[in-house]
């Protein structure tokens, strides 16, 4: 029996990484965000590579309905989840009242409402599915405030809670559930973000890991029913870090980190 991945945000970075990883190790996959040529080609290269069956469902995420959508399109073509990848997401940077209102609540459309309403919508499925994944790509902006990317780290403190809450409920299942928390990775999000000439994104702060490395640790982390799972030992320092500091020290750090050019 095949096994299916609906991944979000699969056409680049941790996503398509998670696709490429997940194909060679036998999922069929539904790949899923806006660029429709990105995930085309994903398709031709993925299916004749592992010989895999890949869907490519090309939509806006943080349109209402999206999910409903989604989920009629996987009805429409028989399909029944067995791995749900939440990784579709996005950063925004600068001071909050300079940011576009538009663009940050579409940030907690895509980061929080997305991933809330598939998630409501595939659980039963997952949970069913013997080889049942729930892989939420938080990060590890989740475990503090983030001035200056204020929506971003409140929305990645949502997706990480919420995915704990969520594996706690369904611990006896035999799902497995995985907030995969990164720290900065080589991918679009720094461009996305407006933030490219930031210390963070040039990796001075912080060695940048590769969008592979961070997916093969995710999908790893997820096969093991791990709930929190931090890529790089130098992530899992500084999220422990923010634990004992004093709030107004982690505020300022993650303030300075944020401005730093
Ligand atoms: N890079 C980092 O340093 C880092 C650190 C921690 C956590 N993360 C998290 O990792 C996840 C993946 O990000 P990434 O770093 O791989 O960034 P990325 O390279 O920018 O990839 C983001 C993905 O999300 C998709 N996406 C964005 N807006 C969408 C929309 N409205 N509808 C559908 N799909 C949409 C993009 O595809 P389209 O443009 O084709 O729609 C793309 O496939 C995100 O949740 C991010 O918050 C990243």
């Amino acid at each position: 029996m095949s096994k299916v991945a609906l991944i979000t945000g699969a056409s680049a970075g941790i996503g398509k990484e998670l696709a490429d990883i997940m194909a060679a190790d036998g999922w069929d996959l539904v790949l899923v965000a806006r660029r429709k040529e990105a995930l085309k080609s994903m398709k031709d290269e993925l299916s004749s590579k592992y010989g895999r069956k890949v869907f490519t469902f090309p939509i806006d995420l943080t349109k209402s309905g999206a999910a409903v959508n989604l989920n009629q399109l996987l009805k429409k073509n028989k399909l029944t989840v067995d791995a749900l990848v939440n990784n579709a997401g996005f950063g925004s940077n600068g001071a909050f009242t300079d940011l576009p209102l538009k663009n940050e609540l579409e940030m907690i459309d895509l980061n929080i409402r997305l991933l809330t309403e598939l998630t409501h919508l595939l659980l039963p499925q997952l949970i069913a599915s013997k080889n049942g994944i729930l892989l939420n790509v938080a990060s590890t902006a989740g475990f503090q405030p983030g001035p200056y990317m204020a929506t971003y780290y409140a929305s990645k403190a949502y997706v990480l809670h919420f995915t704990e809450a969520i594996a706690e409920e369904t611990r006896k299942t035999g799902l497995k559930v995985s907030a995969l928390c990164p720290g900065a990775t080589k991918t679009e999000f720094f461009d996305v973000a407006n933030m490219q000439n930031a210390s963070l994104a040039k990796g001075k702060f912080s060695p940048m890991m590769s969008a592979r490395k961070v997916a093969e640790i995710g999908y790893r982390g997820a096969l093991k029913g791990k709930v929190v799972n931090i890529s790089g030992i130098f992530n899992k320092i500084l999220a422990s870090s923010v634990r004992i500091s004093p709030r107004v020290v982690v505020r300022k750090v993650a303030a300075f980190l944020n401005t730093k050019k």
